[in-house]
């Protein structure tokens, strides 16, 4: 794997931050508790959130929209922090300024957005990464060395769910809003989603069934993806209710089952056939700061796309999510 070592080894870039909402905190105190890095400047839409958001994390430039942001030459890379409906836009500014890019997840929309995106970094010679964060973390590149070592034997199964109770939000939050491309998929399902393309590669055969909110975007989904003669991956999301957001993984030998929020820092036990049992604990303050460094890595390295991520695999899982839309109905105004 890549660098799972301590996140304060990856060199000092300098962040801009584009849309200062709710991850974007999350995002700043990691990178300012957990690395190297500097956070240089804000861009928002308006000028008191940047200056409340500047003030809260000693961020030292502020600017106006995000057109001051990206063109800000202090500003190595821009942490695009925005609701999907605006990713493409959002990273395609950035790119055009000829700055890194790190884009939350869902990287856009659909397939064909994020192809926009893709070609424009390879033109511009950028680097630019989906921020699944997931990817980075200590208890994923341990569970890849334990498959990769085949403790489990040949994998066959994944089970992997992410469900919040996210029912009482208002229909304009953007979980709920079509022209902000909500729903449970590209919020929280990208999760296992992703976490299946990363496993097990891209599937041969998509089945989903699911239950739309009254504002016409996905509520809950079931995903059925099917890869070859024998392998599967059984995934849910809902915005409906917290589930046990948990993952198992299905080995020939055994199977590894990933304790609560397996997106997140958490643990895994290793349960093989033969009895044989073990734990990965490893307390993690934050998360962000892998994804963080890795750009730090990469861009200072001078490379345009994380090994762990690279951009074909975020079109692939783009890819995944269009056709799981295709199939219960959800289309976003104007796609
Ligand atoms: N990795 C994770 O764990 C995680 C968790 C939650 C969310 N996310 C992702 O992070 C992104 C943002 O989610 P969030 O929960 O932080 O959203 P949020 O709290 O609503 O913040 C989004 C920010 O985007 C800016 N923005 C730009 N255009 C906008 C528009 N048309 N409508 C609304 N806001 C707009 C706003 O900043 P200004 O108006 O101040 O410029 C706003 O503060 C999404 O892609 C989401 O999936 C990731």
């Amino acid at each position: 794997m890549t660098h799972a070592d301590d996140p304060r080894s990856a060199p000092p870039i300098r962040w801009g931050i584009l849309g200062p909402g709710g991850i974007a905190n999350t995002f700043a105190a990691a990178v300012n508790h957990h690395t190297r890095a500097q956070l240089v400047a804000v861009g928002s839409r308006s000028r008191d959130r940047a200056e409340r958001f500047a003030t809260h994390h000693g961020v030292p430039t502020t600017h106006n929209g995000y057109d001051a942001l990206v063109r800000d030459p202090q500003v190595d890379a821009i942490y695009v922090a925005s609701p999907h409906s605006e990713h493409r836009e959002h990273a395609l500014l950035a790119i055009a300024a000829g700055k890194h890019v790190l884009v939350e997840k869902a990287f856009t929309r659909n397939e064909a957005e994020a192809q926009e995106v893709v070609d424009a970094a390879r033109a511009a010679g950028v680097f630019v990464m989906e921020a699944m964060w997931t990817r980075f973390l200590p208890h994923v590149v341990a569970l890849r060395e334990v498959l990769a070592r085949g403790e489990i034997g040949e994998v066959v199964s994944l089970i992997a769910d992410h469900g919040q109770a996210f029912g009482h939000m208002p229909t304009t939050h953007r979980l709920h809003n079509p022209d902000l491309a909500g729903g449970a998929l590209l919020d929280l399902g990208v999760y296992p989603v992703s976490f299946a393309h990363d496993l097990l590669g891209v599937p041969d055969t998509v089945q989903a069934t699911g239950s739309l909110t009254p504002t016409g975007v996905d509520g809950q989904l079931s995903i059925a993806l099917g890869y070859g003669d024998r392998v599967q991956a059984s995934l849910h999301t809902t915005l409906w209710a917290r589930t046990a957001t948990t993952a198992v993984i299905g080995g020939t030998e055994g199977r590894i089952e990933i304790a609560d929020s397996f997106y997140r820092p958490t643990s895994f036990t290793v349960i093989r056939n033969d009895g044989a049992r073990w734990t990965y604990d490893m307390p993690v303050d934050g998360g962000f700061q892998y994804q963080a460094a890795e750009v730090a890595h990469r861009v200072t390295q001078g490379e345009t796309e994380s090994p762990r991520i690279t951009l074909e695999h975020t079109l692939e899982v783009m890819r995944t999510m269009d056709e799981i839309r295709r199939q219960v109905g959800v289309v976003y105004p104007g796609e």
